[in-house]
């Protein structure tokens, strides 16, 4: 295991903002750390990293554990923390072999040159950082997170506020940087997640809701939705008589019939339309958007 979180828990005062929080990620994944405002996310990576200490838990990165071997962790460690904090007044390249430094980095010029020709800085190395657009600065992130070729890549909140072109770009860098490096990247966007994670990992009050493949939780559903369109004029009220139903909805020329109750709704929507002599022309259950599966998770 790349990453491996024991039963964590963070007390600010008396406020509980991670508590028994348990997860593991493998080498080479991407996964994808989801959850409302104030649910962990940012606490917990915090603490992956060694910027602030545990209530309580163990954190292992490569096998080191985080408290003990702190130093030796943050070397194997890249972290681009939330609000991507940098020296506005630096120059891009000066920045980069300023943090190249701390790392000890050798043939520094060098590496450097090769993050700016990596992160597609080369128009903006000798700019300042503060004159840079919010999209260039995520690179500059980016590009100091990875400078050290670490084996595990810390990504809070890395696409927010980007603009649509930009959110492309940068998600293609980090999934082009997550084929050879371990990443946890936290998001709100949940495009995203389909787009490049492997896995979720979704917090809420600080305790973990969920677990697994995208595919796999927009499954795991509460309830069902299928999608059916009749080959006649059929109305709401006729609908609502099926037998299980919590709601219908009228969309186009098709209807949306959803249940709550454990059933194969395909099977009493077609015995209904025979015993009305109605033909289907489709019907199909509808997968659940991430954002509903985040919804019911969380809310
Ligand atoms: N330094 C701090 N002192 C006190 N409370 C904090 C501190 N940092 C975070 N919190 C609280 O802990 C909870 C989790 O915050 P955070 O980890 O930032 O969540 P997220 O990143 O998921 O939005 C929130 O209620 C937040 O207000
Ligand atoms: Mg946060």
């Amino acid at each position: 295991m790349s990453i491996e979180v024991k039963n964590l828990f963070k007390y600010y005062g008396e406020q509980a903002a991670v508590c028994d929080i348990s997860f593991s990620v493998k080498k080479g994944e991407i996964v994808g750390f989801l959850g409302p405002n104030g649910a962990g996310k940012s606490t917990t990576m915090k603490i992956m990293t060694g910027f602030i200490p545990a209530s309580s838990g163990e954190i292992h990165i490569c096998g080191m554990k985080v408290d003990v071997e702190n130093l030796e962790t943050r070397q194997i460690i890249g972290y681009l923390p939330e609000n991507n904090p940098l020296y506005t007044e630096m120059y891009v390249r000066e920045y980069l072999e300023f943090v190249g430094r701390i790392y000890k980095i050798k043939n520094l010029k060098n590496r450097v040159s090769e993050m700016i020709q990596t992160l597609g800085l080369e128009l903006e190395q000798n700019k300042k950082i503060g004159s840079l657009s919010k999209g260039y600065r995520q690179r500059v992130g980016l590009a100091q997170a990875i400078i050290h070729d670490p084996q595990v890549l810390i990504l809070d909140e890395p696409t927010s506020g980007l603009d649509p072109n930009q959110l492309v770009e940068i998600r293609e860098l980090i999934r082009k940087i997550g084929e050879e490096k371990t990443v946890i990247l936290s998001t709100h966007i949940m495009q995203e997640v389909e787009a490049i994670c492997d896995r979720i990992v979704i917090i809420s009050k600080g305790k973990i809701v969920a677990n697994d493949k995208a595919s796999i939780l927009q499954n795991e559903t509460t309830h069902q939705t299928v999608y059916v369109e009749f080959d006649s004029k059929v109305s709401k009220s006729q609908l609502i008589k099926i037998p299980n139903i919590q709601k219908v909805e009228a969309v186009n020329n098709a209807w949306l019939i959803e249940t709550s109750a454990d059933i194969d709704l395909r099977k009493e929507i077609s015995q209904f339309a025979q015993k009305e002599k109605w033909l289907i022309l489709t019907l199909k259950i509808e997968k659940k958007s991430l954002e509903e599966v985040f919804k019911d998770l969380t809310k």
